[in-house]
């Protein structure tokens, strides 16, 4: 008979304590332990070395070149923008992590994409409720319109339990959501719900049980701000794909990426917006981002950004006010603060304007957070054309790479920026070809 019990274990050096340990005694490393079950009273360890001999005689290497690729057939979800993202749509046996901050959209999605499958294809949908009760999901679904024939709520955060339910229903599952992963548990092992070994282990079950069959599976994780402490990190490994959904929670703007893809690309960005009625998707983000791209106002300045392959028109503002103060202040919301003082900074220098004199402020529309140097150029004519009181040349747009002497550098992707830019109509493209230096640029 064998039977499981845990042990603890040092994730720096393999040491095993049969209890928690603050300090590793072998390496001395510092919250080091993490429970993790093992199987007693099985076979005896010559047993199971023998075994391992036997089955050594019949694995073979296999001759890469002879290896038959499959082709992956693909499951489309009906939300375009989510098939993108995955390339092309769901692929049997996938196990993904949706990770987000709490309230950030992923039981919203996961309810509406289990919605989609459930109803164009004929399997059920099992929607593993840790999180919140079934009438509380009915309220979700009532407002997003779903009635739900296709959905099977499982309120039940017992994973054994939950794989009973699984391997013994007569009908297969056409997707299993679990949300989330850090409310499951094992009687296996003794740590709380959400500790490393509870999330590692009932993920690996979940996804034995899935993964066999074909079924695709989605865990729903939480994170929080740093990325660190709710643990689903330690699944990033275990799992196919990984997907993120980004926004500020009081902002409509939701972004859905993938930093992990197994079965397609990471580079893929879906642009959604938080209504009343559940996520929509932006299949034309230009007009989220841009407000008056008509009639240019003084301090707006318009530029391409690029979203993973995807470039998308948006916009800069600034306003610059004189102040009495010694010390002005420089706010950027969307962008990096050492790099809006850095542009300041070329703007004095190179073009002598007083800005020690007056407050800076820069946003990003949208709500939308640039790290791109790209947004140099955009980010110091926005400053400009605020400081003169005088707007951007219309249809102009602006990208590029400031050096500190005030010189233009080429961008990543231009080929791609100029090329939307031109799509959507703007004739004065300014980057590096056409504006060299800071400089040479008058309005
Ligand atoms: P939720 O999907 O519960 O987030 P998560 O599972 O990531 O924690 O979504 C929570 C937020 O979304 C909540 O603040 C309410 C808002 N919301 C809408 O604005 N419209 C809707 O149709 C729904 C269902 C939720
Ligand atoms: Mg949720």
């Amino acid at each position: 008979m064998s039977r499981f019990t845990s042990v603890w274990v040092c994730q720096q050096c393999s040491y095993q304590s049969p209890s928690y340990l603050g300090r590793c005694p072998n390496c001395q490393n510092w919250n080091s332990f993490v429970e993790e079950v093992i199987e007693t009273g099985s076979k005896s360890k010559t047993a199971r070395g023998e075994q391992r001999i036997i089955n050594h005689k019949e694995i073979k290497a296999q001759n890469l070149a002879e290896i038959k690729g499959e082709s992956v057939e693909r499951i489309p979800t009906g939300i375009d923008e989510f098939d993108r993202v995955v390339g092309g749509g769901l692929v049997r046996g996938l196990v993904a992590l949706i990770s987000g901050e709490p309230g950030i959209g992923k039981s919203t999605l996961l309810l509406q994409l289990a919605h989609n499958l459930g109803s164009k294809h004929q399997n059920k949908i099992l929607y593993i409720a840790g999180e919140e009760s079934a009438s509380q999901i009915k309220i979700r679904a009532s407002r997003l319109g779903i009635v739900g024939n296709n959905i099977e709520i499982l309120e039940e955060t017992d994973v054994d339990r939950i794989v009973n339910v699984i391997t013994s229903s007569k009908e297969k599952f056409g997707l299993i959501i679990a949300d989330s992963i850090q409310t499951l548990t094992t009687q296996d092992l003794t740590g709380v719900a959400g500790s490393v070994g509870q999330i590692r282990e009932c993920a690996g079950r979940l996804v034995a049980t899935t993964k066999p069959e074909g079924i695709p599976l989605f865990l729903v994780g939480h994170v929080t701000k740093d990325g660190t402490i709710a643990g689903p990190k330690v699944l990033e490994h275990l799992v196919d794909t990984v997907i993120y959904i980004e926004g500020e929670r009081f902002e409509n703007l939701r972004l859905v990426h993938t930093v992990k893809n197994r079965f397609g690309p990471t580079d893929e960005v879906g642009v959604f917006t938080m209504t009343d009625t559940g996520l929509q998707q932006v299949s034309d983000p230009h007009e989220l981002f841009v407000q008056n791209q008509k009639t240019p106002s003084a301090g707006s300045c318009l530029t391409v950004t690029m979203e993973g392959t995807r470039p998308m028109v948006i916009e800069i503002q600034a306003l610059v006010t004189s102040t009495p103060i010694p010390n002005p202040r420089r706010v950027g919301s969307g962008i990096d603060h050492n790099r809006l003082l850095t542009i300041v900074a070329i703007l004095q220098k190179m073009l002598s304007l007083p800005l020690y004199k007056e407050d800076v402020y820069v946003s990003v529309s949208g709500g939308l957070k640039i790290s791109e140097p790209a947004m140099d150029l955009p980010i110091a004519l926005s400053i400009i054309s605020s400081y003169k009181n005088k707007p951007m040349p219309s249809g102009s747009l602006a990208f590029g790479e400031l050096d500190l002497l005030g010189n233009v550098r080429r961008v990543n992707n231009l080929d791609k920026r100029i090329k939307e830019g031109k799509k959507m109509g703007f004739k004065n493209i300014l980057t590096t070809e056409s504006l060299s230096s800071l400089d040479k640029f008058h309005i």
